[in-house]
């Protein structure tokens, strides 16, 4: 079967290196981004380097007409969408409940849970047996931050990949006998473009690397491959599960 990959927020971070290593597994791929096209273009030029077909495609997943174009535009190019990855995510302006502003707060919840929920109905629209696909996979990129409710000042934040986790296990259960298996991976502190700036600071670096139990952060690659292996074969009786990928959580 032809395999086609889609992943939002492709063109950094988690997302690309996901794209990157995808391109040796078969896939063919597309690359979402919103404002990184130098990025996505060079993710792009890296896959087909390596003998495998892709495209960039931007959309704002903040925007459900984007959205629906992605995935046209997608399958118009590649064929049908048979694996899906949300990795764009936002981290919303950092700060304490009584800092809260509405309009932050609408948008963290547009981009990291009705982007990804619209993506995936997208996805189940043409996954779906229900619907006449063949079935597909699903990787919802979440966060340790819903587990403890966030480092302090991300309680938005986390309240956001909380939500993608409740999501992910409902849809799972849903899609479970249409053929689709849907997953979360949670990440725990990452070096990318969303962290390096805070973690440039050797103080707030160490207070972070004490509170995990390896006592380092993770990098891009291992999150890649965690998800990789989700959305494989290999993983093929694995859905509604949530994957802590962060170096054993938390010392409390
Ligand atoms: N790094 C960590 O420590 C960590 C830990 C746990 C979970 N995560 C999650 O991992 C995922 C990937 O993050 P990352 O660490 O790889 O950071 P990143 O490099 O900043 O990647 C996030 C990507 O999402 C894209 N994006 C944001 N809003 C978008 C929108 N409205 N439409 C389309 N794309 C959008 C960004 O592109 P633009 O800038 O062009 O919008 C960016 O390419 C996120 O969901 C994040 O919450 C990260």
């Amino acid at each position: 079967m032809t395999k086609t990959l889609l992943i939002t927020g492709g063109a950094s971070g988690i997302g690309a290196e996901t794209a990157r290593r995808a391109a040796t597994c078969g896939y063919r791929i597309a690359v979402n981004y919103r404002s990184r096209e130098a990025q996505a273009k060079a993710v792009v030029a890296e896959i087909t380097a390596r003998g495998a077909q892709a495209i960039a495609i931007r959309a704002d997943m903040a925007h459900e007409t984007d959205i629906v174009r992605m995935f046209e535009e997608a399958e118009r190019s590649l064929g049908p969408i048979t694996h899906l990855v949300n990795s764009a995510g936002i981290n919303g302006r950092r700060g304490r409940v009584d800092q809260y502003n509405a309009a932050v707060l609408a948008e963290v919840l547009a981009v990291n849970v009705i982007g990804l929920m619209l993506c995936c109905r997208e996805a189940a629209k043409r996954m779906s047996t229900r619907h006449g696909g063949k079935g597909g996979a699903i990787v919802n990129v979440s966060s340790m931050a819903a587990t403890l409710g966030g480092r302090s000042g991300s309680s938005a934040y986390a309240a956001s990949k909380g939500a993608v986790d409740a999501f992910t296990k409902g849809f799972a259960r849903e899609a479970a006998s249409e053929g689709i298996r849907v997953n979360s991976v949670r990440p725990g502190m990452v070096l990318t473009e969303m962290t390096e700036g805070r973690l440039a600071d050797t103080a707030f670096r160490a207070s972070i690397e004490a509170s995990i139990p390896m006592h380092r952060i993770g990098e891009a690659h291992e999150i890649a491959e965690t998800i990789l292996w989700l959305l494989s074969d290999e993983a093929s009786f694995i859905t509604g599960a949530m994957l802590d990928a962060a170096g054993g959580g938390y010392i409390i």
